[in-house]
């Protein structure tokens, strides 16, 4: 039988759980025109939650664009990649992208190649002399779509603290923000993953993006819907979990989406019938053993303050500049230790959450305990 689980992709229909309020909110910010920006760590479930909402309001009346700017690296990999996603969203026709390419990129007047398979083989590429010179052709390329249309384009931008990596970052968010903000018949979803450089972009009140919409901070998922979730899924493939053990798995990762379904897919597959608390313990230990060489990597790159200051985190210590902290666990000085916090921030090893210092990986954490620290994961 298959697993009942799923990791490692978006996931959708009933292998996706909850977020009825995010659903509810980015459904809504989408029919009224509201710019969205969703931030949350990796593998949290923003794609999975922007693409389920996508489903939902695309029809006749409402386009949705989903681009995805991890592998695009400069200004000028953006235009392009933009205006080719932009018109292939709006109809399957070869005919009418090269229409609308000509029509609405005057300026630039892009080239058009096509291959055997014309619908994947198709580009539009653009000069980039001459897209320097008129950007704006291309920024406001869905408005122009979506007016003469008669539609409203949804157009959701992934991994969007990229741009802050091009070259004069500031400019181009200036001349992105300038061009969208007027645009009546287009909204902007923009999320990313680095927390980091996401909130220095939409909150820093200097940088262009400041107030651009509504900012979501995406959660985890409750523990009472992953209860329901993974005791639900192992009744539908005939093996038993009790409700206690299924929480169980989803505190083992501190209710992190991903972490919470591999787990529970590890547990299910090291069950014949009946889940026993052995079986999480193994599924466990099988998770750590997948990631540890990563995470050994991942540690010797510590400095070994940093290292001594992972040691308290882990260790549940809470004031860690406090004298006791610094010279228990050796950290230096305590502007040593904010220093320590803002690259390990940086990084993006350890998050802020609730004013208090955390792991960003819970995997990572329970491979530290046990592996550097030699804590007994589970209680004798
Ligand atoms: N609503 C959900 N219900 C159940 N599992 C989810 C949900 N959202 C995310 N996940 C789990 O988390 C993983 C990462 O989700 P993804 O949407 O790719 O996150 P992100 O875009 O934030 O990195 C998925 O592969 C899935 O295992
Ligand atoms: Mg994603």
């Amino acid at each position: 039988m298959q697993t009942p689980f799923s990791f490692g992709r978006t996931v959708r229909a009933h292998h996706f759980t909850n977020r009825e309020n995010d659903t509810k909110r980015l459904r809504s910010n989408f029919e009224n025109g509201i710019n969205t920006t969703l931030i949350s760590p990796r593998r949290w479930g923003k794609s999975s939650l922007v693409e389920k909402v996508a489903d939902l309001v695309n029809s006749k009346k409402t386009v949705v664009v989903c681009i995805d700017l991890f592998p695009i690296r400069n200004e000028e990999e953006f235009y392009t990649y933009f205006s080719n996603a932009v018109i292939k969203a709006t109809s399957n026709k070869m005919e009418v992208w090269m229409e609308l390419g000509k029509k609405y990129l005057k300026q630039i007047s892009p080239k058009f190649s096509i291959g055997i398979d014309p619908i994947n083989d198709f580009e539009m590429s653009l000069e980039w002399e001459s897209v320097q010179k008129n950007y704006k052709e291309v920024l406001a390329l869905p408005e122009k779509i979506a007016k003469e249309k008669d539609i409203k384009m949804v157009i959701c931008i992934d991994e969007f603290q990229n741009i802050s990596n091009y070259n004069e970052p500031e400019l181009f968010q200036k001349r992105l923000r300038s061009e969208w903000q007027h645009q009546q018949n287009v909204t902007y979803c923009l999320y990313g993953s680095k927390q980091h450089m996401m909130t220095q972009l939409f909150e820093k009140q200097s940088m262009p993006f400041y107030r651009f919409g509504e900012i979501m901070y995406l959660q985890k998922i409750e523990e009472k819907y992953w209860v329901r979730y993974i005791t639900l899924a192992f009744e539908r493939t005939k093996k038993i979990i009790t409700p206690a053990l299924a929480a169980q798995i989803a505190q083992m990762v501190k209710h992190h989406p991903y972490y919470v379904q591999q787990l529970a897919h590890l547990t299910w597959i090291a069950t014949e019938k009946t889940v026993d608390l052995k079986t999480i313990e193994r599924a466990t230990d099988d998770l750590l053993n997948q990631n540890a060489i990563l995470y050994y990597k991942d540690t010797e790159n510590l400095s070994s303050t940093q290292l001594n200051f992972l040691k308290a985190v882990a260790s549940n210590v809470e004031a860690l500049s406090s004298k006791e902290a610094i010279s228990k666990f050796n950290l230096g000085t305590s502007a040593n230790v904010s220093k320590i916090k803002d690259t390990l921030l940086k990084h993006e090893i350890i998050d802020i959450q609730n004013s208090k210092v955390v792991f960003i990986d819970p995997a990572f954490e329970l491979w530290f305990k046990k592996n550097i620290l030699k804590q007994e994961l589970f209680k004798k």
